[in-house]
């Protein structure tokens, strides 16, 4: 008989999870990354949901899971972040049930939108559950580059960027909230709108909440006495030099400043030994072409969805 509850603390086959979600990194990314998440997944996800603003739910058959869902509380948005089912158990709905029940519990803790934009890692049907809620969909690309792994392929070269330092916080939040205003994919960044939200992202990243990061993975473009652009990039998993967001302010658009930025933050990952270079984005923003151009290659196509409270 299978039952759907909250959990705290990890159920007994954690490891079937980690083990199948490994082997999706390891498809979309490669072995590296693969092994890695496979020998530190257990303990990080078993910390985490033990962690007060993690809302998680796990669906039994007996003593062991056959779906888990993972969602974090941030401020005054729920972001699900992680719904797996195991392949033994695909193909029942399962995985609706979850995010009926985690959207349950995010509005029973009051937040007022909802995000959800996780490359998924096991084959998920979300589409039963979405009907139901009427949320927005995006349709979303994770797109992925091999980076050659001789360090002498990148030498340290000229760069038009530059890393950011502590004073651009306030310049950098300024260009992330100019950059996504009335942006597609303004709902799957509801804290990017103001400059306070966007202030505490660029704090976060630098402090290595997104992945570690090295300074020259969070870029600027000097111009005009401001900046023309920012870019955030952090080692999401090992090898694996993701880029959060690459933004130039709309009046800099058009001039090269986005490829560049894009470009140094390439060399820098590759110089410091990523074997990846990788991104997801919304398959209707035309940034798509301009990173198939860089070299990135879209490798898997999934949906994200959004939610805001009317008023
Ligand atoms: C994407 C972005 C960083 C590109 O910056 P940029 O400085 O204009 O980039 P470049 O001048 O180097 O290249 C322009 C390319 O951007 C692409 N592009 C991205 N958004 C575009 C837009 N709204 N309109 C026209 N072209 C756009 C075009 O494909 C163009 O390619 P082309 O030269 O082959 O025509 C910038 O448009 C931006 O900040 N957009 C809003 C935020 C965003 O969508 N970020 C990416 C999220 S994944």
């Amino acid at each position: 008989m299978e039952s759907i509850q909250q959990i705290q603390t990890a159920p007994p086959n954690l490891a079937d999870f980690v083990s199948e979600s490994a082997d999706g990194i390891g498809e979309l990314f490669g072995a590296r990354a693969s092994g890695d998440y496979r020998n530190q997944a257990s303990a990080q996800l078993e910390a985490s949901l033990a962690a007060a603003e993690i809302e998680a739910l796990a669906v039994f058959d007996g003593a062991n899971a056959i779906g888990i869902s993972i969602s974090a509380i941030s401020g005054e948005t729920g972001v699900v972040s992680f719904i797996h089912v195991l392949a033994s158990h695909s193909e029942k709905g399962i995985e609706s049930d979850l995010l009926l029940r985690s959207v349950e519990g995010l509005r029973k803790r009051g937040v007022r939108h909802i995000v959800s934009d996780f490359v998924p890692l096991c084959p998920l049907d979300l589409k039963p559950a979405l009907a139901t809620l009427g949320f927005d969909q995006l349709d979303r690309a994770a797109m992925v580059e091999v980076l050659p792994e001789d360090q002498e392929a990148a030498p340290r070269g000229f760069r038009i960027s530059r890393p950011a330092q502590a004073e651009d916080a306030e310049n950098m939040a300024q260009a992330l909230a100019d950059g996504y205003a009335g942006h597609l994919d303004t709902p799957l960044h509801p804290d990017l709108g103001t400059r306070d939200g966007a202030l505490a992202f660029v704090q976060n990243v630098s402090a290595g909440a997104q992945g570690a990061i090295r300074p020259e993975y969070i870029r600027v473009i000097d111009i005009d006495g401001g900046i023309a652009g920012v870019l955030f990039g952090a080692e999401t998993l090992a090898g694996v030099g993701f880029i959060l967001h690459v933004v130039v302010r709309p009046a800099y658009t058009g001039r090269g400043f986005g490829s560049a930025l894009m470009s140094d933050a390439r060399a820098e990952f590759a110089r410091h030994g990523m074997n990846r270079f990788a991104l997801t984005v919304s398959t209707d923003n035309p940034a798509l072409h301009l990173y198939e151009r860089l070299g990135l290659v879209v490798q898997k196509r999934y949906t994200a969805f959004t939610w805001s409270a009317v008023g």
